[in-house]
């Protein structure tokens, strides 16, 4: 065909008329552009709430063979053959089609063969075309220069090119390893680098669907859905920090968490099956002098797995009493929650369910029963609205116990028996939908419940840690890799698997520290809480069975370390702190990969075994056995050794001092960071006082304050402080004054000396004391 097709305009949408196949595009902000053909799938996205279409000004041209569709940031061209080609501001290609046929792997075996490769119990890589009704594939041009990022949880390496994925959450008990297809989340966000310039692509649809990076031809890569609407989003942006600033202005940023939430976690499969057990952990915790904000329950605190219960004679009666026995010592409890409902007709959530139809059905009607914990079960219709408020009001139960927040699991959903069938009757809001549609936002939509139910419920910022998610999930919950195991391939991948994450707009992330299945090692569990100490979520937590893995479990020198890193953790608290204020606003990740910071260096396009702390801190990990000494890659700019201030100049590999007790970690020359003080525990009270400590000879750093718990900072109840060191000189202005107290003192520490201001009352300042 030639000509180009016929277009309605209304708006900032523009429909382009092919024959069978209209294309719409929406120009939702001046970097945004929604690509949208309706392929007969109704409802609304659960990944993007409300409309985020922005005013903008756009032009739309007619170029003789395509059309031109042009905002500030953008120009997409659209010619007679539906080819959708997205160009930055300046002319670089970002997005392309792929005008060439695809190149299928399994043209190259015959059948005879492939029996044989069979036999012996390998697999035969097939094309994944299907022939179902709905399929549709999106082929976009790959450059030789174009690294890919992004899509979730994945395994594998940092620059996804070269693998390919499936996006239908899973839970997988095999090893995780870089052919791994798919886990537990599905978040189909992709970011990439052509040329050097920067995109992100969102497709979104919660349908089983699959991307190749360039696996089957380093041509293209692609992205197949097996139904649903075509429905994506092409996203611009200077920086690769804009593209995740505009991703995230999409589908939303992780809320401003309570402080605490921030502290080291205990866990372990199995703590909870007596009150006496956790309670050996606790004082562990305090005898071997280790900081810690909260213990994990696990799902033996129940009444045989029913959820929403709480087996009183494992607790001497009195679990409540126990939980706030707890919380004055400090610690938090975290109880799990699954989805799956016991199958008992004298169990109050199962009877209620019931009697209000909430939960899945059968296509012929009847509740659909599947195994998992508490034997048969049955599964919550999450999509439902009326659904989801009733188990945000089940929270109650747990909040009224005094937890401090609830982790939730087993929401891919996951089953002991066989899969649940694609026709399974879930609902998509109040429209009976079918399972293939609604699996993968599952563990969305029960975590968006149990963030509402704690919300009301306490009135502080919930947290939520969730195994299963969808794009968007980031709104309302943190999230943790589900079941890695005890080897260092797993510790090896938590770098590049957490940063994706956070470019995939979830930066409250974190890993089982010391391997969930499997058992771990002294030297495995060391250089795990060390390469871990500043992701989000910090987390200790093992299988049930396996070697016990507390921070004292293997004595001495494993003990010192783990403790030494803990302290330093709380230390960094307040830098990570102020991390989410500004994550809040803008969507950038607290844990990133160089290549966010430093896109323009081509050696962090694929840097796997470091990462970066916001900005200014370079962490460099020991990840292999055995390693004593490790090659640092420092990007360009002065860095500091933290442990011993000495100077290197970037844009070199350094050859890095790492024995056991030792995490190579740099902060960039000329940065002033917070300081926490020495606790043992986040507290719910306020600082009086502060510290920062600057790194080099002179620094500026913007710092907020608030009270760390509840959402009263919505309303300006919250302080911004600048503090600047020059020329010797330390000033500190407050930018924003709206939470009390203020610090008394801010103290700051100068390489050979420290200088105290003190808070004026008269000036709403601070002055030297
Ligand atoms: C799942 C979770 C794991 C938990 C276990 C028992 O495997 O991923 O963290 O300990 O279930 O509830």
């Amino acid at each position: 065909m030639t000509t180009l097709p016929k277009y309605t305009q209304t708006k900032q949408t523009v429909t382009l008329d092919y024959p069978q196949h209209p294309l719409q595009l929406t120009v939702v902000t001046p970097a945004i552009i929604r690509v949208f053909e309706n392929r007969g799938d109704n409802g609304q996205s659960y990944a993007i709430e409300g409309n985020k279409e922005q005013p903008t000004n756009y032009t739309l041209t007619d170029a003789g063979d395509h059309y031109e569709l042009k905002t500030s940031a953008l120009t997409l061209k659209l010619d007679a053959d539906r080819h959708v080609d997205a160009y930055d501001a300046n002319g670089n290609a970002l997005v392309t089609d792929y005008r060439g046929e695809r190149q299928l792997l399994d043209k190259g075996i015959d059948k005879v063969h492939q029996r044989l490769v069979e036999a012996e119990g390998h697999s035969v890589t097939k094309s994944t075309v299907k022939s179902d009704t709905g399929y549709y594939e999106v082929v976009k041009a790959l450059a030789p220069d174009e690294h890919l990022y992004g899509l979730g949880d994945k395994t594998g390496y940092l620059d996804k090119r070269g693998f390919e994925y499936d996006n239908w959450n899973v839970d997988n008990p095999a090893p995780q390893l870089e052919n791994f297809p798919n886990l537990y989340k599905s978040i189909p966000v992709m970011l990439g680098l052509k040329n050097g310039h920067p995109y992100g692509l969102f497709f979104d649809n919660t349908y089983k669907s699959h991307f190749d990076m360039g696996k089957e031809d380093t041509h293209y890569y692609f992205y197949s859905a097996v139904q649903g609407n075509l429905d994506y989003y092409i996203i611009g942006g200077q920086t690769l920090k804009d593209v995740v600033t505009n991703y995230t202005y999409l589908t939303g940023r992780v809320p401003l968490p309570q402080k605490w939430t921030l502290g080291y976690q205990q866990s372990r499969w199995g703590y909870s099956a007596s009150q006496a057990e956790v309670q050996t952990i606790v004082d562990g915790l305090k005898k071997y002098d280790l900081p810690c904000d909260a213990i994990h329950f696990d799902v033996d605190y129940m009444e045989g797995y029913r959820v929403f219960t709480w087996d009183k004679d494992k607790f001497e009666g009195d679990p409540k009493a126990f939980v706030a026995k707890l919380k004055q010592n400090g610690i938090k409890v975290i109880p799990i929650i699954d989805p799956g409902v016991k199958q008992d007709p004298n169990y109050h959530t199962y009877a209620e369910g019931l009697k209000q139809d909430y939960f899945v059905k059968t296509p012929d009607n009847k509740v659909y029963i599947n195994k998992v914990w508490p034997g048969d079960s049955a599964f919550p219709d999450f999509g439902r609205p009326a659904v989801r408020k009733w188990w945000a009001n089940n929270n109650k139960f747990l909040t009224d116990n005094g937890v401090g927040g609830v982790w939730i699991d087993m929401n891919e959903p996951a089953t002991f028996e066989g899969n649940i069938p694609d026709d399974v009757v879930f609902s998509d809001q109040d429209t009976p939908s079918t399972h293939a549609k609604m699996h993968n936002v599952y563990g969305h939509n029960m975590a968006k419940a149990t963030y509402e139910g704690l919300k009301s419920q306490q009135g502080r910022r919930p947290y939520v840690i969730t195994r299963a998610a969808y794009a968007g999930t980031q709104k309302y919950s943190t999230v943790w890799t589900g079941d890695n195991r005890s080897i260092w391939p797993h510790i090896q991948m938590m770098i590049p698997q957490l940063c994706n994450l956070g470019l995939s707009g979830f930066s409250f992330v974190g890993t089982d520290i010391g391997g969930f299945a499997s058992d771990t090692n002294a030297e495995l569990l060391t250089r795990w809480i060390e390469a871990a100490i500043f992701s989000p979520l910090l987390r200790n937590h093992a299988a049930m069975g396996t070697r016990r893995q507390e921070p004292w479990a293997f004595g001495e020198p494993t003990l010192s370390i783990y403790r030494k890193y803990l302290k330093l953790r709380y230390r960094f608290i307040p830098y990570l702190y102020d991390l989410f204020a500004q994550e809040s606003q803008t969507g950038l990740p607290v844990m990133r990969p160089l290549v966010l910071n430093y896109e323009d260096d081509p050696r962090t396009r694929d840097l796997n075994d470091e990462y970066m702390v916001g900005d200014d801190v370079l962490v460099a990990p020991v990840v292999q056995k055995s390693q004593t000494k490790r090659l640092v890659y420092l990007p360009a700019g002065k860095w500091i050794d933290f442990w011993n201030n000495r100077e290197y100049t970037g844009n070199q590999d350094i050859v890095a001092d790492a024995p056991l007790a030792k995490l190579p970690l740099f902060i960039k020359k000329d940065t002033l960071l917070p300081w926490g003080a020495p606790v043992s525990h986040i507290s719910e009270e306020p600082d009086t006082t502060m510290t920062f400590k600057l790194f080099g000879n002179a620094g500026t750093y913007t710092h907020y304050q608030d009270d760390g718990l509840d959402f009263n900072y919505q309303n300006g109840e919250f302080n911004r402080y600048e503090i600047t060191v020059k020329d010797g000189q330390v000033a500190v202005d407050l930018l924003h004054h709206g939470y009390d107290p203020a610090y008394q003192t801010i103290t700051v520490d100068l390489p050979d000396s420290s200088v105290t201001l003190t808070y004026d009352r008269a000036s709403d300042g601070y002055r030297l004391k």
